[in-house]
């Protein structure tokens, strides 16, 4: 979810406000997804690498979580949004901290979509606590048993990513699991990311040809015997 920075500035605002619109944009896609049958949505809120940001921003990154989790958490449990964090917990305000799990909690027996919320995340983080659980589990480091290890494991691999603001790489994000995700990248800031944009991302995704490693013949034959 990246250009929430410029949204504001553009508009000669602090930085936050453009985070405060970001969140509405969440709010919106979440929405979206869920009239659109989409099962699982991961996005990527902080990154393990964005404590290196102005303090106040940090701060305001955290109230402003702080503040969605106790406003929206209980119109997403109604709807049956089922609510992961996934990220490095223990650094985070203990406020914080406290409404994830309540989160969490609040929206375990929900199943319509699993909205996956990145915070003090990192792809590398991932991967390299997935090893040490295995290792400490006196597991052998196959990739099968690192798989089962990730914080991710409850979802299935994505099937698109897209990354907004206009940048062309992936910041840390899913390292692991966005082996054969497609990529999409849109110049559209976050804050702008709206239902004609989701559309024509899906719509995108539709146009890909995914072939995991094999022929576009054999992709071929097995859809059509299928
Ligand atoms: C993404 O928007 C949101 C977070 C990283 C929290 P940015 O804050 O990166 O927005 P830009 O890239 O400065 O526009
Ligand atoms: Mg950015």
């Amino acid at each position: 979810m990246d250009g929430n920075g410029r949204w504001a500035t553009r508009r000669f605002l602090p930085r936050l406000a453009g985070h405060k619109k970001g969140l509405d944009a969440l709010r919106r896609c979440v929405r979206l997804c869920m009239e659109r049958g989409v099962a699982v949505l991961t996005v990527f809120a902080f990154s393990s690498e964005n404590w290196g940001r102005p303090q106040d921003e940090v701060s305001g990154l955290m109230a402003l979580m702080a503040t969605a989790l106790t406003r929206e958490v209980p119109e997403l449990a109604r709807e049956g949004v089922r609510l992961h964090f996934v990220g490095e917990r223990e650094s985070l305000p203990a406020k914080v901290q406290t409404g994830l799990a309540q989160a969490e909690v609040a929206t375990a027996a929900n199943d319509r979509l699993v909205l996956n919320i990145c915070f003090n995340y990192g792809g590398r983080w991932d991967m390299a606590q997935a090893a040490a659980r295995v290792a400490a589990a006196g597991q052998a480091l196959t990739e099968e048993n690192i798989n089962a290890a990730m914080a991710l494991a409850h979802v299935p691999d994505p099937d698109l990513i897209i990354r907004t603001g206009g940048e062309l790489r992936l910041s840390n994000f899913l390292l692991w699991q966005a082996a054969y995700a497609e990529l999409l990248f849109s110049d559209r800031l976050w804050p702008d990311f709206d239902a004609a944009d989701l559309d024509a991302a899906i719509a995108e995704f539709a146009r890909r040809e995914r072939r995991f490693g094999q022929t576009s013949a054999q992709v071929s034959a097995q859809a059509a015997s299928e």
